[in-house]
C-alpha cells in the first residue's frame, strides 16, 4: 500500500502535467485547479470509464447533460438556499476564517457542540487559544446575475451539485424514453461550491466536477435498491478503477452528519495522505426531491405504476462522486517508489485503460534513421489501433523511460539499430521493466491485447 506524501503528489503532478495552480503565473486562486494535458486526458479516461459502466451498460440509465445555471426557484424548492450550509467560525485575533467542524475533527452542523469542543483549540494562523466567535452557517451557493441589471430578481446559482437538475427532468426523460422504475438518470459535470477553506489540493475544491446517478425506486424496494447501489459503487472503484481494496473502507453518516436530504448515506472513503476521506457518496433521497420540486412547480411528479395502476412519488438512491477526487484517489493508489540499482524510480502503476498514455515509441537515439523507423512506427499504430501514443526522441533512452514511468505509460516500444536489419522492437513493460523482442508485423496486436 502506497504511503506517499500529499506534497510529493502535488509535485509529481505539476511537474508531469496533471494538474496546475489556476492562473498559475498570477499566484493561483484558492480552490481553483488547472488539468494540464496528462490530467486532461485521465480525468477523460475516468468519466468515459465511469459512463460506460453508469450508463452505456445499463439499459435502464439514461443520460442528461443540463445547463449549470437553471431558475434559482430550483434550488430553492431543494433546500440549497436555505440549508446548503457549513458551519464557520472567526478568530478574534487575527480575523481567519475556518470550518468550525474541521478544527473540531467531527463531521457535524450542530453549532453549539461545534462551539464547545473548539473552545480550547488554537487558531491554526495565529495559534492564539480560544479566541473563536460562536459558530455561525454560511451558505455555499456560488451567486451570479443574469442578465445586465444586478439586483435581487435577476440573482442565479451557479449549480452546487448535478442532481437538482435530474430532479426537474425526470418527467421529460421518463417520457421520452418511456422508462419503467426502477430506472436511473447520469448526469457528469461542473459544480460550484464556495468552499470556507479549500485545502489538500484537488479534494476539496471551489470548482468541482461531479458524476452523479439518481435512480429512481419503488418506495417498498428502498432498503434493496440502496444495498445493491453501495455494492455497485464499491465494485467500480475494485474492479473498473482496479483501486487497492486496502485503500477503501465504509463510513455510516449518522443522522449528524447527514445532508439535509438524505434519509441514509455511506460514504466510500479512501486512504488520501491525510487519511481516510470520502471518495464517494450513496444517499438515500427518499421522495424529498421530487415532492419538493412537485409541490414548488405545481406539477405533479409521481410515477404511475401501469401494473398495479396505483401513482407514487419514487424514492431516489443516488451515487455522487467527483472527478478531481477520484482522480487524486487514482494518483495516490498508484503511485510507487523502488529501487533500480541505486536509484529511486518513481512509478505509477495505474489502470492501463486510465493511463494517459498507453504506448510510448522511443527511438534508442535521436539519430535519423532509428527516428524515421520509429515515426513510421508511430504512424502505422496510430492508424490502425486505438492506442493513445506518444512519440518522444528528446535525451537519453534512460530519462525518457523514468519520464513515461511517471506519467503511467504500461508500454515502451525502442526502435534500435536492429530493427532496421531484423524488423523488429523491444518492448518494455512499465511495471516489471521486463523487455521482449517482437515482430513490427505483430506489434499492433501484441499492445492492443495489453491495453
Ligand atoms: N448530490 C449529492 C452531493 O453532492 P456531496 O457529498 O456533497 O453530495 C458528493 O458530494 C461527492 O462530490 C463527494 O463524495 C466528493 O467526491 C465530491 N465533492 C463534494 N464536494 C467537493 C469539493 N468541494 N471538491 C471536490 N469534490 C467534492
Amino acid at each position: 500500500m502506497s504511503e506517499v506524501s500529499l506534497e510529493t503528489i502535488v509535485s509529481l503532478a505539476k511537474r508531469r502535467g496533471f494538474v496546475f495552480p489556476s492562473s498559475d503565473i498570477y499566484g493561483g486562486l484558492a480552490g481553483f485547479y488547472d488539468y494540464g494535458p496528462y490530467g486532461t486526458q485521465l480525468a477523460k479516461n475516468i468519466r468515459d470509464l465511469w459512463w460506460q459502466h453508469f450508463v452505456e451498460k445499463v439499459p435502464n440509465i439514461h443520460g442528461l447533460d443540463s445547463a449549470i445555471i437553471q431558475n434559482p426557484k430550483l434550488w430553492e424548492a431543494s433546500g440549497h438556499v436555505a440549508g446548503f450550509n457549513d458551519p464557520l467560525v472567526d478568530c478574534k485575533n487575527c480575523q481567519a476564517r475556518h470550518r468550525a467542524d474541521h478544527l473540531a475533527g467531527v463531521d457535524s452542523t450542530d453549532l453549539k457542540k461545534l462551539d464547545e469542543l473548539i473552545k480550547d483549540k488554537p487558531c491554526p494562523k495565529c495559534g492564539q487559544k480560544g479566541h473563536f466567535t460562536e459558530a455561525r452557517t454560511y451558505n455555499m451557493m456560488m451567486k451570479t446575475y443574469v442578465g445586465p441589471v444586478e439586483d435581487n430578481e435577476n440573482v442565479a446559482y451557479l449549480r452546487p451539485e448535478t442532481a437538482g437538475s435530474i430532479f426537474t427532468n425526470f418527467e421529460l426523460v421518463r417520457e421520452t424514453t418511456r422508462a419503467k422504475i426502477p430506472f436511473g438518470i447520469a448526469q457528469i459535470g461542473k459544480a460550484f461550491r464556495n468552499e470556507i477553506s479549500p485545502r489538500d489540493f484537488i479534494f476539496r475544491t471551489r470548482e468541482l466536477e461531479q458524476m452523479e446517478m439518481q435512480y429512481f425506486v419503488d418506495p417498498k424496494n428502498e432498503t434493496e435498491e440502496y444495498e445493491n447501489l453501495r455494492k455497485f459503487n464499491w465494485n467500480f472503484c475494485i474492479e473498473a478503477m482496479g483501486f487497492d481494496e486496502a485503500n477503501l473502507q465504509w463510513h455510516e453518516h449518522t443522522e449528524d452528519e447527514r445532508a439535509h436530504y438524505a434519509r441514509a448515506a455511506h460514504d466510500i472513503q479512501f486512504k488520501f495522505p491525510f487519511g481516510f476521506k470520502e471518495l464517494w457518496g450513496t444517499h438515500n433521497r427518499s421522495d424529498f426531491d421530487l415532492t419538493a420540486h412537485g409541490k414548488a412547480s405545481g406539477k405533479e411528479l409521481n410515477y404511475f405504476d401501469p401494473e398495479t395502476e396505483k401513482s407514487y412519488v419514487p424514492f431516489v438512491m443516488e451515487s455522487s462522486v467527483g472527478v478531481g477526487r477520484i482522480f487524486l484517489a487514482a494518483l495516490v493508489d498508484s503511485y510507487a517508489e523502488e529501487d533500480v540499482e541505486g536509484e529511486k524510480r518513481v512509478v505509477l502503476r495505474i489502470n492501463p485503460k486510465l493511463a494517459p498514455v498507453n504506448v510510448a515509441i522511443l527511438p534508442l537515439m535521436k539519430k535519423p534513421e532509428l527516428a524515421g523507423k520509429a515515426k513510421e512506427i508511430y504512424t502505422m499504430l496510430n492508424q490502425s489501433t486505438n492506442l493513445r501514443i506518444e512519440y518522444d526522441e528528446t535525451g537519453s533512452i534512460g530519462k525518457r523511460y523514468r519520464r513515461q514511468d511517471e506519467i503511467g505509460t504500461p508500454k515502451a516500444v525502442t526502435v534500435d539499430f536492429d530493427t532496421l536489419e531484423n524488423d523488429d522492437v523491444t518492448i518494455r513493460d512499465r511495471d516489471t521493466m521486463e523487455q521482449k523482442r517482437v515482430k513490427i508485423t505483430d506489434l499492433a496486436k501484441e499492445l492492443s491485447n495489453d491495453s
